[in-house]
């Protein structure tokens, strides 16, 4: 019996029971407030996808999905947001990496972690690119890589969507693309929403 204490002691001591202490803090945390949520539905771009040979040569991780039913529409996840209704001004997060690969070309475009960028109405579109090319170059970055069309979207209490906005290559889309898209052409139109 008395072994059987000590041994416990010296559990606790070690650290290898949680001293009750511990858990009482931990239940008496704050709960949080509501948290903001989003999700961000995009292909990028239907022709790049058909043109490496369809969805089976794209490959997405870190948050991004194939949607059903063609999996050449792509859902990428919220992260986070300062975005103000009020002033039509700030930054809505999404994760997610997709990566087009042509085997015949040995080229990867790779796009992840995109943000909707809002400055007084006016909206960009950021995010990782990189763009290796087998016996070429590699072109890398985070940039405004594309113009947001303009969009008023929709209000729905907290939930703030834009249904369909256009994307137009920036010059530095361009650069990154390695002049594959010239500055001002088209990608697909993008559809997203987040909720504060
Ligand atoms: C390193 C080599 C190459 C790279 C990085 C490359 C990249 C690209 C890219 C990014 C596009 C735009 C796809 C889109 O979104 O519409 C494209 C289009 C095209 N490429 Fe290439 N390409 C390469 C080599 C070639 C070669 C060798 C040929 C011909 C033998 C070729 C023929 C075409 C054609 C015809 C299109 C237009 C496709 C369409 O409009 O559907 N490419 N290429």
């Amino acid at each position: 019996m008395k072994i059987r204490i000590l041994l416990a002691t010296a559990a606790v001591a070690l650290g290898l029971i949680a001293a009750p202490a511990i858990n009482q803090s931990i239940s008496s945390a704050p709960v949080a407030a509501t948290k903001a949520d989003g999700e961000l539905v995009w292909a990028g771009r239907k022709n790049l996808t058909s043109y490496v040979g369809g969805p089976e040569n794209v490959t997405v991780s870190d948050g991004a999905y194939k949607l059903p039913p063609t999996q050449d529409d792509f859902s990428w996840a919220f992260l986070s947001t300062d975005y103000n209704p009020a002033t039509k001004t700030g930054s809505i997060n999404y994760k997610g990496k997709v990566d087009w690969y042509h085997a015949g070309h040995g080229f990867h475009i790779i796009i992840s972690n995109p943000t909707i960028k809002y400055t007084n109405g006016k909206g960009e579109f950021i995010a990782d690119v990189k763009m290796p090319v087998t016996g070429g170059e590699t072109t890398e970055g985070r940039a405004a890589i594309f113009t947001l069309s303009d969009s008023a979207g929709t209000v729905e209490g907290n939930k703030y969507s834009w249904p369909s906005v256009g994307t137009t290559v920036t010059a530095e889309g361009e650069r990154l693309f390695q002049k594959w898209y010239a500055a001002g052409s088209a990608w697909d139109s993008a559809k997203y929403y987040v909720s504060l």
